[in-house]
């Protein structure tokens, strides 16, 4: 080892920096691109999408019981839907059953709808202004961990316009109250 440093020509480290020089310019003039956004990195896609899922909070609004019950739900009741009403401006809106959506949709649809507010049919307080941001990586592996506990078929109340309340079951009314006004 010693021997062959002895040796080394005097002009190779100046040919090592320049090699170091020409890759270091090449990485930086990759264009970016929407996937050097962040990403989570797991044992796999579903590990990915099993994390992503608590950690950005999806459960507290699509999983019954999981913000009563401080996320000890089991995966077989994951993501099946929420049957307490949102109530505000928009009307009444349910967390969707996220199951079903990934057995109805394609994983390709499935960024599609979270990148596009589903196509601006999509209504309050699913966070669509954040979940837009996902990295695509990202995108894709909450759908693969939502497609791998496989469809369970769980019915949530429908929808209400605005102004109208639901008659059934329960809601949350997130509308704005100014304190001051009796
Ligand atoms: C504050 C509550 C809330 C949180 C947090 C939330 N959602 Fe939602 N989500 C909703 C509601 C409510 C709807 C239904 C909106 C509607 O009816 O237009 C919805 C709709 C969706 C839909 C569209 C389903 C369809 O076919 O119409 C997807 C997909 C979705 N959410 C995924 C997610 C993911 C993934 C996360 C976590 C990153 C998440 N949501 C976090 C409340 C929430």
């Amino acid at each position: 080892m010693s021997r062959s440093r002895l040796f080394l020509p005097s002009g190779s480290l100046a040919v090592l920096t320049l090699a170091a020089g020409v890759a270091a310019t090449s990485a930086t003039a990759t264009p970016r691109t929407q996937d050097e956004k962040p990403f989570v990195q797991a044992s796999s896609d579903v590990a990915a999408g099993e994390y992503l899922m608590t950690v950005a909070s999806c459960h507290d609004c699509h999983t019954a019981g999981w913000v009563e019950k401080k996320g000890q739900v089991a995966k077989e009741d994951q993501l099946s839907g929420n049957p307490v009403g949102f109530y505000g401006p928009w009307g009444t809106t349910y967390g969707k059953n996220l199951r079903q959506v990934a057995d109805r949709h394609s994983e390709d649809e499935w960024v599609d709808i979270l990148r596009t507010a589903d196509h601006g049919q999509g209504a309050l307080p699913m966070p669509w202004h954040d979940a837009s941001k996902f990295s695509d990586k990202d995108l894709r592996a909450l759908y693969r961990y939502a497609k791998s506990l496989g469809p369970k078929a769980v019915r949530l109340p429908r929808n209400t316009k605005p102004g109208i309340k639901p008659t059934t079951g329960q809601y949350i009314d997130l509308t704005v109250k100014d304190s001051t006004s009796k």
